[in-house]
């Protein structure tokens, strides 16, 4: 497995979350819930929502599934592996169902959407299956379980954004959180199965995404990411009430700016960016706000203008490069990550050193490296040959990846001798002797606890050493 896993986790199918224990509204029924997520922010975020939509019905959540009564995984179909992943752990929730048989389990995000009622064939221990846009139907398809049937609702909508459900912050450190500002994806990117299982793309009430950070930010939050496949398509028009004037829409940047107006002590982040979308309009607003952090996610998935056209990207090689350059010139001190796609149907050996020469042109600070996995249904799929043998992907992967290690390190030992604004999150993974958080550019910065400080609160850390992930220092407020 040579994939990287990583820390900023955007789309790192192997992350797994729970419940925090014994979060209940004043109705309970007593009923528990358990669940567990794979894949990207989105399915973490719509987590948050699914357990906010159970617990408005009684249920109470837990961190322990042999106890629940109801246990859901929130899936990922994005790579294979992710997709093993799963199965692999239905297994395990097997054991539990046979000791507690009123055990219901239940399959939602990508993989529900995907195989729609044929998980019913193939796991006989699952009772419910649930794509990303059914989960207000969720109580509803409960109270069918419970009276001996099956169920399954996979529909995909044109308008559902969850708008007005407020998410139960799972795992949450209560100082950083995820907004989702959009759902789906109109984009064809030819090896994608993103827009099968989450459908068309439609753009969040900007008021309720500002109404969201402003609660956020009175409840103690310090840091919202703004969560979108493609963030700069971005767009709202609020409809108009009859005999009201038309609002005007806002696009992406305007609505970036009204995150931001929420606090200046509210950092804004925001992922994933596209290449062929993101405007000069966006990178000035992020240069006008301190508080909009100084890091782009841009993936270009290969340095190579025929694979880029095969993968259906719409961008060109001198594009992306173009648009690097218009960020270097418009915010300096940038930070920029990517994802890279190795061995894509008929990519050859000259075009593959093509990724690695972008990558060198770029010197991103951080990427997540992933070999071709065909995905069924997929654009690609359909029409290409995955004629690249597994061994020549893992041997690009790892060139890759190689390459991304030196400019890791190369990148964080530009930012030691330097002082970083940090947000502190915690203690540190290692050490309750030590703090961390990240510094505009998205680097994890671990410094010794001063107590005068606490979690929440900004401090300047002198950088003095680095590894090629962490950057260690001290306060010098
Ligand atoms: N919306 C984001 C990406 C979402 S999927 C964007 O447009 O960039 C996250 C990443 O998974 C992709 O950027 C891509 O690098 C990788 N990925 C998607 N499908 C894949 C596949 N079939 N095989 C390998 N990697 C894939
Ligand atoms: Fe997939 Fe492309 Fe949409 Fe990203 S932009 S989710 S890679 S189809
Ligand atoms: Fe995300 Fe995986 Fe679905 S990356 S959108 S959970 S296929």
């Amino acid at each position: 497995m040579l994939e990287l896993e990583h820390t900023t986790k955007t789309h790192d199918e192997s992350r797994q979350g729970e419940a925090l224990d014994m979060l209940a509204t004043g109705k309970s029924t007593g009923r528990k819930l358990y669940i567990e997520s794979y894949g990207c922010q989105m399915n973490f975020s719509d987590s948050e929502i699914v357990a906010s939509i159970l617990l408005d019905n009684g249920f109470e959540t837990t961190k322990d599934y042999k106890e629940a009564d109801v246990v859901f995984i929130n899936t990922c179909s994005i790579r294979e592996n992710a997709e093993q992943r799963v199965r692999n752990r239905l297994k395990e929730f097997e054991s539990a169902k046979s000791k507690n048989p009123g055990m219901i389990v239940g399959v939602l995000g990508c993989m529900a959407e995907r195989l729609k009622s044929k998980f019913l064939e193939e796991e006989k221990l699952v009772d419910v299956v649930v794509g990303p846009d059914a989960y207000r139907d969720l109580p509803n398809l409960i109270d069918k379980v419970d009276d001996g049937s099956k169920a399954v609702n996979v529909l995909l909508s044109r308008e559902e954004t969850y708008a007005d459900i407020n998410p139960v912050r799972l795992n949450s450190n209560g100082i950083s959180a995820f907004i989702s500002i959009m759902r789906g994806c109109d984009n064809m990117c030819s090896f994608c199965v993103v827009p099968f299982t989450r459908g068309r793309e439609r753009s969040r009430d900007a008021y309720s995404i500002v109404k969201e950070a402003q609660d956020l930010f009175q409840s103690g939050y310090r840091e919202v990411t703004l969560l979108g496949q493609n963030v700069d398509s971005y767009k709202y028009t609020a409809p108009a009430a009859e005999g009201e004037e038309q609002k005007p829409t806002v696009n992406f940047a305007q609505l970036l700016a009204l995150v931001a107006e929420v606090s200046p002590e509210l950092r804004v982040r925001f992922s994933t960016s596209h290449p062929k979308d993101i405007t000069d309009e966006v990178l000035h607003t992020m240069a006008r706000y301190d508080n909009i952090c100084k890091y782009i996610h841009l993936p270009v998935q290969s340095g190579n203008s025929r694979v880029l056209e095969l993968m259906n990207r719409t961008y060109d090689r001198a594009w992306y490069m173009e648009r690097v350059d218009a960020i270097r010139r418009i915010i300096p001190a940038c930070g920029i990550s990517t994802d890279v796609i190795t061995g894509f149907c008929t990519e050859t050996e000259e075009e593959h050193q093509e990724t690695l020469s972008m990558m060198d042109y770029v010197k991103y600070d951080f990427a997540y490296m992933f070999a071709y996995s065909e995905r069924p249904g997929t654009l690609a799929a359909k029409r290409y040959e995955d004629d690249i043998p597994e061994e020549v992907k893992k041997r690009r992967l790892t060139e890759v990846v190689n390459k991304q290690q030196e400019h890791s390190l190369y990148r964080l030992q530009n930012f030691v001798g330097k002082v970083h604004k940090v947000l502190i999150e915690g203690f540190s993974k290692r050490s309750d002797q030590d703090y961390c958080g990240r510094n505009d550019q998205n680097t994890m910065v671990v410094f010794p606890v001063d107590e005068r400080f606490k979690p929440g609160q900004y401090v300047h850390v002198l950088a003095e050493r680095c590894t090629s992930a962490t950057l260690m220092g001290k306060i010098i407020d």
